[in-house]
């Protein structure tokens, strides 16, 4: 287990995740009963962009800076730029908010939130940024088994699915825990985040995807590139299951990443399953 994302918070996917992350909690909030979210894989809350794995990799420098700094971005971007801004208090962009902040700060009072780290350090690190908050619990766990462990069987549930991708049975692995989420609990909704580096591999699990769970399914592709060199991580993708209609702005999002940031990009928004 090598992977810490502190070399990449704040780069282009992150952007797409958490933008497509944050409308879709605006919607699942805005009203309705208490709403359950559970972040498969949360890494530690917060992230320093002047520490040595961000200066290193220069990816936040690629991403959320060019982002705080367009005038051209579009308003599907403004939650997620304020939200780096507050934490910063409008000052210069030093600290970047990881799924699990964002959330705990989306959520109304009354809600709930279960994040899930399996690394230990990154889950200390994870507690404290957390620390304190109501209706919000971390687990130092595998975060497929503990999110169909902890999902409520009834009851509205978001579940945010964000592995590393480094253990060849990760996708597998997002298949069987969407099926058995949803057969504990047919409310429940997903996003799911994956690199793109082939097309074969992202139409393979989908095509899983869809055999698996009876939901409909929505596809999100940010294109950073032509998909020449399966090496690369040439783009994301997010993946909503049984979720609002947010076909409009994951495309502005999607878009506005792949052509400001991409070189060569291009963005696609596609239901799997008929509507
Ligand atoms: C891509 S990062 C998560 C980023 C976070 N979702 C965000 O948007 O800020 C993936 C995290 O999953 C953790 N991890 C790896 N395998 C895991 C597993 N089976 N269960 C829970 N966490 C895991 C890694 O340590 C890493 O911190």
């Amino acid at each position: 287990m090598n992977y810490r994302h502190a070399f990449h918070a704040g780069n282009f996917a992150d952007l797409v995740k958490h933008a497509g992350l944050l409308r879709l909690l605006s919607e699942l909030t805005a009203a309705g009963a208490p709403l359950t979210v559970v972040d498969t894989h949360a890494g530690r809350g917060l992230y320093d962009l002047a520490g040595a794995e961000a200066r290193k990799s220069g990816e936040a420098e690629a991403g959320i800076a060019k982002l705080m700094a367009a005038s051209d971005a579009p308003p599907e971007f403004r939650p997620l730029t304020n939200a780096v801004a507050a934490l910063n208090k409008g000052g210069e962009v030093r600290r970047y908010p990881g799924s699990p902040w964002l959330i705990a700060e989306a959520l109304r009072a009354g809600d709930r939130y279960i994040a899930c780290e399996l690394r230990a350090e990154e889950h200390a690190a994870l507690a404290q940024a957390l620390k304190g908050r109501p209706g919000v619990r971390t687990l130092n766990a595998d975060g497929y088994l503990a999110a169909v462990e902890q999902c409520p069987a009834q009851g509205r549930v978001l579940v945010l699915i964000d592995p590393p991708f480094e253990k060849p049975d990760d996708y597998d692995r997002i298949v069987e825990t969407l099926a058995a989420l949803r057969a504990k609990n047919p409310k429940v909704q997903a996003l799911v985040w994956l690199p793109i580096k082939d097309l074969e591999t992202l139409d393979s699990f989908l095509r899983d995807l869809e055999d698996e769970v009876a939901a409909p399914i929505v596809v999100a592709e940010t294109r950073m590139r032509p998909l020449t060199d399966p090496m690369k991580m040439n783009g994301c993708g997010l993946v909503l299951v049984d979720g609002p209609d947010l076909a409009a702005p994951l495309a502005a999002i999607c878009g506005w990443v792949a052509q400001a940031l991409g070189a060569g990009g291009d963005a696609r928004v596609y239901p799997l399953s008929p509507q």
